[in-house]
């Protein structure tokens, strides 16, 4: 430290001591998959974290200070998220766990949330179940359910009859598989095939060509977003579907905006439903998109999952701000029932005060070309979808 500087620091504290404002450090651990062939979504998660500190953090109350501790879980993997979050929550000593890419990993912690009653705040993790397995749950993403239910209804009542399912096999493969078929068969709609694919390591052309050969108007599909949804469309394209005139729907997982340089002219036409896309035109979208490429260039382009980490951590300044970084578990859960913005580049958002689940549009998108560019665009919308598996099953 320089003379001048330290001077500086000197008059600082000594403001800070007269005003009565404490220094005051809210840890936050964030629990995320950063390594390993899933490492994409999580850096695209980190990523809005990182650009809403640089942004925001000029905003929090004098002495004030968030300290973020990041934990790499490698992908889906209960066993290691849990023991992440024990060494957070007991050694670290944080106030707050966030992150949460996959569900596994979500629900192994969920337990210790409620143990140690911490706020867990959900930036992925989109089984509907959940946000159900602790009170200290608050979801800033998504449900499958939220996506696909409506996707099936949609396409039973646009001139799709027999669909072939595919989905992960996994909790979330297993809700979109579910969803899909409970909204397209209510319609009408026949499912005529259904398949699991698997988690680790995933070759898709057998079971590509298994729906080729079954000749269904259209193959539904879940993977999860990223490389999977990449590697998913090549052999959607490699083996031919698509030049046999099989549709390719889903939720936007698999047309997930930042891959879609990387899947090519396979893409053009897919119909998706979700709750984000890169291209809307909003102006709270266009000014996020405007900050990402001004932080991490021209080409960048953030993900769904950019934009729950976005909102997330939107509230938790809320809350940090409101509590002036005194955090109460039990106040900060209160404050985050009903949070609710319009400014959110997705559109407007609310957490669910009976469920502590995102309620927010649903946007039918069609893949096209953009400016020479492929995008998601927004075509048709269902204002505030509530989670519809919590409201069929009775659950909260
Ligand atoms: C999840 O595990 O909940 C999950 C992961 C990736 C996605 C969607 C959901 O794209």
């Amino acid at each position: 430290m320089t003379r001048s500087t330290s001077a500086i620091a000197a008059i600082v504290a000594a403001l800070l001591a007269t005003s009565g404002a404490a220094a005051q450090t809210v840890k936050i651990g964030i629990i995320n998959t950063l390594s390993g062939p899933a490492a994409s979504l999580g850096v695209n998660i980190d990523n809005a974290i990182k650009l809403y500190m640089k942004e925001h953090e000029k905003n929090l109350p004098p002495g004030v200070k968030i300290e973020l501790i990041r934990r790499d879980d490698g992908g889906p993997n209960g066993e290691l998220a849990k023991r992440l979050a024990q060494e957070l929550i007991s050694r670290d000593r944080v106030q707050i766990l966030t992150g949460f890419t996959f569900t596994p990993n979500a629900a192994a912690v969920a337990p210790l949330a409620t143990e140690a009653k911490i706020p867990m705040i959900l930036m992925n993790a989109g089984t509907a179940v959940v946000s159900t397995l602790s009170p200290y749950i608050v979801r800033f993403s998504f449900t499958i359910w939220q996506s696909c239910l409506p996707l099936g209804e949609w396409a039973a009542r646009n001139g799709i009859k027999r669909v072939y399912t595919t989905v992960t096999d996994y909790a979330g493969g297993i809700d979109a598989e579910q969803a899909f078929a409970k909204g397209f068969t209510d319609a009408g709609g026949q499912i005529v095939g259904s398949v699991r694919t698997p988690l680790q390591s995933p070759d898709y052309v057998p079971y590509l060509q298994r729906v080729k050969d079954a000749k269904p108007d259209a193959v539904f599909v879940f993977v999860p977003a990223g490389k999977d949804a990449t590697a998913y469309m090549k052999a959607f394209g490699d083996l031919g579907l698509k030049d046999a005139g099989i549709k390719l729907i889903g939720p936007g997982d698999i047309t997930t905006d930042e891959e879609l340089p990387n899947m090519g002219d396979v893409a053009l036409g897919v119909m998706t439903m979700q709750h984000y896309s890169a291209a809307a035109t909003r102006p709270a979208n266009q000014a996020f998109i405007e900050a990402w490429r001004r932080e991490y260039g021209p080409r960048a382009t953030p993900s769904f999952m950019s934009v729950a980490a976005w909102d997330a951590m939107a509230a938790i300044f809320d809350v940090v701000r409101e509590q002036k970084g005194h955090i109460d578990s039990d106040r900060t859960i209160a404050l985050l029932k009903g949070w609710k913005t319009d400014g959110s580049p997705r559109g407007p958002i609310m957490i669910d005060p009976e469920t502590r689940d995102i309620v927010q549009n649903e946007y039918l998108r069609r893949v096209e070309r953009v400016n020479g560019e492929l995008a998601n665009v927004e075509i048709d919308m269902i204002p505030m979808v509530k989670d519809p598996w919590k409201i069929i099953n009775g659950k909260r």
